[in-house]
């Protein structure tokens, strides 16, 4: 039988017209940047999910390892029936370490790479057949809505991985504040965060021997090529990632290893060798450090945990009656 996924088309990300426009915008500012959401057309998601499993890539498997240990308090807190809707869902693994425990009455995926979301829902779906599975289609970087028909009691998201480290702090608050909005008193966030930690283990974990990260980074310029037909050679770019401890973020740039001039949508873009295209931040918090944030936003803390090495947290948070 096939698995039903109930699709919401009306959250398609914006058309390629205004993702170009965007990224011309990026491109002619200076220093030049580009959203990390550009990573992830389908080889993208497919390179994040490999550095997921690199050694040396400690946020997936520690924030797994809380999920395993912690579901069943993660169950008591949430509650059973709730409407369950992950940001970025992207493979949709990480929902199945709470499903058993958790028995949300519907579960909606929300993911900007179209394909992969509706591939993971699907096989999710078949997985869970007491489970009513939604996939919708969005840049939640952008102001969003939950699509009708969703079973449940009280939503609750998860945003799982620390992807709010790609928003800045300010961001962050306005993302946030977004989000408290789309829930009613009571609803819940349940969101994984990076903590700030020793620059050796940062700087190693987005700098992975096997080059896997690197590759997602470089994609970033042959999805420019595939999709918008960007005359730009990768090899001419170097993938570089840093702590910045100032900023409490791992910094990703695109170094151009010789004076180019690279072409977009008509648009001649030079640079000098050794410029660079800022292709990511991922900011790290300490616990207080994200609490204080997110109860500028309206959310209560409920509950916390972490790994014994202090690596990772996971909160849960309240909207605010
Ligand atoms: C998906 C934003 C959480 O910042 O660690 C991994 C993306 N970039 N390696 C992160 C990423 C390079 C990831 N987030």
């Amino acid at each position: 039988m096939t698995p039903v996924v109930h699709f919401h088309d009306q959250h398609l990300p914006a058309a390629s017209q205004s993702l170009c426009e965007e990224l011309l915008a990026g491109l002619a500012a200076s220093p030049k940047v580009c959203s990390p959401k550009f990573f992830y057309d389908r080889r993208g998601s497919e390179l994040f999910d490999a550095i997921c499993c690199q050694p040396e890539y400690y946020p997936t498997r520690t924030e797994e390892a809380i999920l395993q240990a912690a579901a069943s308090e993660i169950a008591e807190v949430v509650g059973r029936d709730a409407t369950l809707i992950e940001l970025g869902s992207g493979a949709s693994r990480k929902i199945r370490l709470l499903l058993e425990a958790l028995r949300p009455a519907c579960y909606l995926g929300v993911d900007i790479s179209r394909d992969f979301l509706l591939e993971c829902t699907r096989r999710l779906a078949a997985d869970y057949p007491w489970l009513e599975v939604h996939a919708a289609c969005a840049d939640f970087s952008r102001p969003m809505v939950w699509p009708d028909g969703l079973a449940g009691e009280r939503p609750v998201a998860f945003f799982p991985g620390s992807s709010i480290g790609n928003f800045s702090p300010e961001e962050a608050e306005v993302f946030l504040d977004g989000l408290a909005a789309l829930l009613p008193p009571g609803g819940g966030l349940l969101i994984g965060v990076d903590l700030i930690k020793e620059r050796k283990i940062l700087d190693a974990a987005y700098n992975d021997a096997a080059g896997i990260t690197a590759a997602f980074n470089l994609n970033l310029l042959e999805r420019l090529r595939r999709e918008f037909e960007a005359e730009v050679e990768p090899k001419r770019f170097a993938h570089s990632a840093f702590y910045n401890a100032e900023a409490c973020r791992v910094e990703m740039h695109l170094v151009s290893r010789c004076e180019q001039v690279i072409r977009l949508a008509g648009a001649s873009i030079p640079f000098a060798e050794g410029e660079s295209l800022h292709t990511e931040n991922s900011y790290k918090y300490s616990i207080d450090g994200f609490r204080d944030l997110a109860g500028r936003a309206g959310f209560v803390p409920q509950a916390l945990w972490t790994d014994p090495d202090a690596l990772f947290s996971l909160h849960y948070l309240e909207r605010a009656a």
